[in-house]
């Protein structure tokens, strides 16, 4: 019924982050992506290169790029919406990066400021230099299940932005639960479509759910049924869109890795990340918030905080 193996993509430093009022001190996003390094994980997600008007806490994107101990066995990818935000990665010796469309109109102009149709143009041009560069490209589909804006979005929706952005070169889709609002039907429901896109090939695609519901676990699990076998997730279980939030309503946090990760033991599938280094790394990011983590795991384990 599960994989042996699952990948997990560590998004805790710029999507747990993002939106945090909190000027977080560049030294401590470091030490929180150093401890991370240490913990088994072989992809996470740094920072954000985009504009520090839209997003001010990743404005020091540059500089955690170049402290951070790098890791030979990790992947450091960071997100780039445009050509500026690339040439800016590729100065910060990224090794990954990421483009982000949504299968909303709103919620592309919220958060990017221009339509779907806009969006996989400007990213078009990113893919073909990132290409070039030899590049590792991943897409971000947002609001796979649902809009904070529009309400339900039709898989078939969503089906055509993930077939774009693998036509132009993405090695895989991650498919973003923005708002947490999928269930398993919805959940199964969009990976039945999916499946037809990809041609059964599932290692296409990986998911991203926030947990705003607390749904996020059992969709998670619904994905794996599904066939997926890589899963986003971030420390603490922080995190959210800024651009989700509709009418001042709070934003939601990322499922929690430590939660996946004991969802995963549990289920005897492999992941190579080692927990008492994914709750230190979580001691160290809550500690700068002062606040308590969002992972039960976490809770349970006996986090600091
Ligand atoms: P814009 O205002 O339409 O663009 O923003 P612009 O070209 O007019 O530029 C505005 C200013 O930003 C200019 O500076 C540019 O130079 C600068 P000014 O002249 O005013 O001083 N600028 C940049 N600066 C640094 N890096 C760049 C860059 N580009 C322009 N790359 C833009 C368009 C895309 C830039 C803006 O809307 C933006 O930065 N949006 C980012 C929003 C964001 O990061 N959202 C969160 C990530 S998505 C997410 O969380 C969902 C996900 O987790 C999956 C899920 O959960 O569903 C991935
Ligand atoms: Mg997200």
């Amino acid at each position: 019924r599960f994989p042996a193996e699952v990948s997990i993509v560590e998004v805790g430093p710029r999507d747990g982050l993002q939106n945090e009022e909190l000027n977080i001190p560049t030294e401590n996003k470091i030490e929180f992506v150093d401890k991370l390094s240490q913990s088994g994980l072989q992809r996470i997600e740094v920072t954000s290169f985009v504009s520090a008007k839209w997003v001010p806490q990743l404005a020091d994107a540059k500089e955690v790029m170049k402290k951070i101990s790098r890791n030979p066995n990790v992947r450091y990818s960071t997100l780039t919406p445009n050509l500026k935000g690339l040439n800016d990665a590729l100065d910060s010796n990224t090794q990954e990066i990421a483009i982000f469309g949504a299968a909303s109109e709103t919620f592309t102009k919220k958060n990017i400021n221009c339509t779907i149709e806009q969006s996989l143009k400007q990213f078009d041009q990113v893919v073909q230099q990132a290409n070039a560069n030899k590049l590792p490209i991943r897409g971000y589909v947002s609001c796979v299940v649902g809009c904070p804006y529009e309400g339900f979005i039709k898989p078939k929706i969503v089906g055509q932005v993930v077939e774009k952005m693998l036509s132009m070169g993405c090695y895989e889709v991650s498919l973003g639960d923005t708002i947490g609002v999928g269930n398993p039907n919805t959940v199964r429901d969009l990976l039945t479509e999916l499946k037809r896109v990809v041609s059964g090939n599932m290692d296409l695609l990986a998911i991203h759910c926030h947990d705003t519901y607390g749904m996020a676990l059992v969709n998670i699990v619904e994905a794996l049924e599904s066939g997926i076998r890589v899963v986003d997730s971030s420390t603490a279980g922080l995190g959210g869109c800024p651009y989700a939030s509709k009418g001042g309503a709070a934003v939601s946090g990322n499922v929690a890795t430590e939660d996946v990760l004991y969802l995963l033991n549990s289920l005897g599938v492999r992941t190579g990340v080692d927990m008492n280094t994914i709750l230190a790394a979580s001691d160290i990011i809550t500690s700068v918030l002062n606040r308590k983590t969002n992972s039960k795991v976490g809770l349970a384990l006996g986090c600091k905080k």
